[in-house]
């Protein structure tokens, strides 16, 4: 029987990356549909559950991706509102690849670590990346803060964590390089997640901190989002910190969402949220 995995995007044209690492993980066939909204579920969600026998059902599966973080949320809880009884299948959620992006990262942060009480920021963390890091971080016990360049945008977004996660988040406003040098002056980890190619720290701002342990970068389009940390660091010493850079955990972030594609298709319950993408992260990097 064929594995079918159906895409579903909240964007004007469904993700060329998610289609071909869908196959790559397993899947038999790609459906990609592009521009769904909660509106359009009944339908294709209905097609999904009610086609295969029990035993079989697994071998049909649900992507939802896009740009837009919120947006594919919405459409997460859409489908789960039309699951009943065992007619449902495995899902994931990994819009703007936020979930397999902040699993990686963090992943590899928490590697032989306890990250409990440390003093997390992240930088420019009112993104999906970014959003995803710090809920992930909290979940780890980390406290954290997370910064935007208005206060009311970032403390939308530890609000929606919050009301997701149930974590802990706070916000600050850092709309400039003095702020946020702040921002980052007593912290233990850093974690830039700003848009591509914004630099949001530079290296004299960090390089002497005492108390800073670890740095992640997650822009891979240059420039670095943290000026002196590379691309490829991954666990690399800088100035005594502990540098990881965009393609560092990049190559875990990649086999990390192949992983979870082939996940989808041995059961027929998985759902694949933050949580349980940052619990197979920290398996594999075990
Ligand atoms: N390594 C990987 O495998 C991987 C995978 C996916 C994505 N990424 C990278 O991860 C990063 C985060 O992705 P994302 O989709 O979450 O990013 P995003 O939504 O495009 O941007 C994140 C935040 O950056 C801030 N920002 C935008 N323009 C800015 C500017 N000029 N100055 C300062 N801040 C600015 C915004 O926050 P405020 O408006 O609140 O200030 C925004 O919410 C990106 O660099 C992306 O390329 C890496």
């Amino acid at each position: 029987m064929k594995k079918l995995l159906f895409q579903l995007d909240t964007d004007e044209h469904a993700s060329v990356f998610d289609q071909v690492v869908g196959y790559d993980g397993g899947a038999d066939q790609v459906v990609p549909y592009a521009r769904v909204t909660p509106g359009h579920i009944r339908a294709m969600v209905e097609g999904a559950i009610f086609t295969r026998a029990p035993k079989d059902k697994k071998n049909t599966a649900l992507f939802v991706g896009g740009s837009d973080l919120v947006a594919g949320e919405a459409l997460m809880r859409a489908i789960q509102s039309q699951f009943f009884g065992a007619f449902r299948v495995s899902l994931m959620l990994d819009s703007n690849g936020a979930n397999t992006t902040a699993a990686a990262c963090v992943a590899w942060l928490a590697r032989g670590r306890d990250l409990r009480a440390r003093r997390a920021v992240v930088l420019a963390g009112t993104g999906p990346v970014g959003q995803r890091v710090a809920a992930m971080l909290a979940m780890e016990g980390a406290q954290v803060c997370i910064t935007g360049r208005q206060l009311e945008r970032a403390q939308a977004a530890t609000q929606a964590m919050a009301a997701r996660f149930g974590v802990e988040v706070t916000a600050l406003a850092a709309p400039d390089g003095q702020t946020r040098a702040e921002a980052v002056s007593q912290a233990h980890l850093v974690v830039a997640a700003g848009a591509a190619g914004v630099v949001l720290l530079a290296q004299e701002q960090w390089r002497a901190l005492p108390q800073l342990e670890l740095l992640a970068d997650a822009n891979a389009s240059g420039p670095a989002g943290i000026e002196g940390i590379e691309m490829a660091d991954r666990g690399v010493l800088r100035h005594g910190k502990t540098c990881y850079g965009p393609l560092g955990f990049g190559a875990l972030k990649l086999a990390l969402h192949r992983a979870c594609i082939g996940r989808l298709f041995e059961q027929n319950d998985l759902h694949l949220d933050a949580r349980e993408i940052l619990a197979m992260a920290k398996q594999m990097v075990a």
